[in-house]
């Protein structure tokens, strides 16, 4: 036998800024980062825009076609923006992709060009998904456009779409090449998608940060309410917490069963895809972090001021923490806890459920006691 071990270590860099009027000529950031690499070169870029983000600011696709004119020397817009659906239903058609893909392979575009993808998550997914798998990749620079994406998805490097009624079942792990998080674009964020997104924050402050859960206590009715000086803060100190888990868990492209970022996460993905995405997936998380707190409190694992002190959190946020998808049952089943097994099949391993044991202090379980589960479940009855 010969066996040679084959080593590759590959290391990945990309930017995140944090500026506002990220297409007004005079901001440098979409200029500086598309050049990053090649200062002295030409770069071709395709943008995309999630067409409820034009139809609120209909002067945007005109602002991109003007940056890039007057970047001439660095920028190649290769076509006019493309205004696609956003959404969480475009995530479920494959139809989309392939379209993506005639367009650019009629427009040429190489594994040096750039998509540029305006957008709430997602549009981010979409696109960056067809975006990764066209050459093996293209360069992504994603301009998110929610409280979520700028906060969670935006910033991470993962991308995907969903298939067989499963969220997120196609995907790659695509790091983008540059983040520009502008905070123009969620002035024109509905209410309710600005409070959705907050849903990420209250998860990572709880497995990774009890100061800023604290924070998000104290500013709950401004954020709540939209205010930006609130709202700015949460989502650099959510985005910071992010990167830094991507960058220092030794895991980026989760290998392991390990998966700390997916708290609450087994019960939304399966409400988002039981109610057919009437519930947003911050809405589905805020639910999910509920039921596997209360579950922690009925475990021993967490104090009962812990749990209620989650649940009042997201209640003042504006979470609803009963959805009648809940209840739903098929042959005596409660259909949600079918959301374990999609879990547990999506991690491959053993299945690995993150739990609290108190606030900023998280726990890796690998068994759920259904009945328990159920019982947490019905508490939350109450709390409609
Ligand atoms: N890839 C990842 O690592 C990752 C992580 C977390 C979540 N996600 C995914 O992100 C998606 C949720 O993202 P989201 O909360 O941004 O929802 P979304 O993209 O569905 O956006 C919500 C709605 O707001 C609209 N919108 C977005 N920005 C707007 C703006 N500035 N003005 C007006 N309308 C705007 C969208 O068109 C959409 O109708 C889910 O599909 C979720 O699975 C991905
Ligand atoms: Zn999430």
């Amino acid at each position: 036998m010969r066996r040679h071990l084959q080593r590759v270590t590959v290391e990945f860099e990309y930017p995140v800024y944090f500026t506002r009027d990220v297409f007004a000529a005079a901001n440098p950031c979409f200029r500086e980062a598309v050049t990053a690499r090649e200062a002295n070169r030409r770069h071709r870029v395709f943008a995309v825009v999630d067409r409820n983000v034009a139809v609120a600011s209909p002067w945007l696709p005109g602002a991109i076609r003007a940056y890039a004119d007057h970047h001439a020397d660095a920028l190649a817009l290769v076509a006019e923006p493309l205004l696609l659906e956003g959404g969480e239903s475009a995530k479920d058609d494959a139809a989309i992709g392939t379209r993506l893909h005639t367009r650019w392979n009629e427009l040429g575009m190489d594994r040096q060009s750039v998509i540029a993808i305006v957008g709430g998550g997602a549009l981010l997914d979409l696109v960056g998904y067809a975006a990764a798998v066209l050459h093996r990749g293209l360069r992504v620079v994603r301009a998110p456009t929610s409280v979520l994406a700028q906060a969670d998805s935006g910033v991470g490097v993962k991308c995907g779409v969903n298939s067989f009624g499963k969220k997120n079942f196609l995907g790659a792990f695509a790091p983008p090449f540059a983040v520009l998080n502008d905070a123009r674009f969620l002035e024109t964020l509905s209410s309710r998608d600005v409070i959705a997104g907050m849903a990420e924050a209250v998860k990572v402050a709880l497995i990774r940060d009890a100061e800023f859960f604290t924070w998000l206590e104290q500013h709950a009715a401004d954020l709540r309410a939209g205010k930006g000086d609130a709202v700015q803060p949460l989502i650099e100190r959510c985005a910071a917490l992010h990167l830094r888990h991507i960058a220092t868990s030794g895991d980026p492209f989760e290998l392991g069963s390990a998966r700390p970022l997916d708290f609450g996460h087994w019960a939304a993905h399966k409400l988002e895809s039981m109610t057919r995405h009437r519930l947003r997936h911050g809405e589905a998380v805020a639910i999910g972090l509920a039921i596997d707190t209360v579950y922690a409190e009925l475990s021993g694992l967490c104090d009962a001021v812990t749990a209620a002190r989650v649940q009042t959190l997201l209640a003042r946020l504006g979470f609803r923490l009963w959805d009648d998808a809940l209840a739903a049952t098929t042959d005596g089943r409660r259909v949600v806890l079918d959301g374990l097994a999609e879990f547990r099949e999506h991690l491959g391993g053993e299945l690995t459920i993150t739990l609290l044991r108190g606030v900023g202090e998280a726990i890796e379980v690998h068994e759920i006691d259904v009945p328990r589960v159920e019982h947490a479940i019905e508490r939350l009855r109450g709390a409609r």
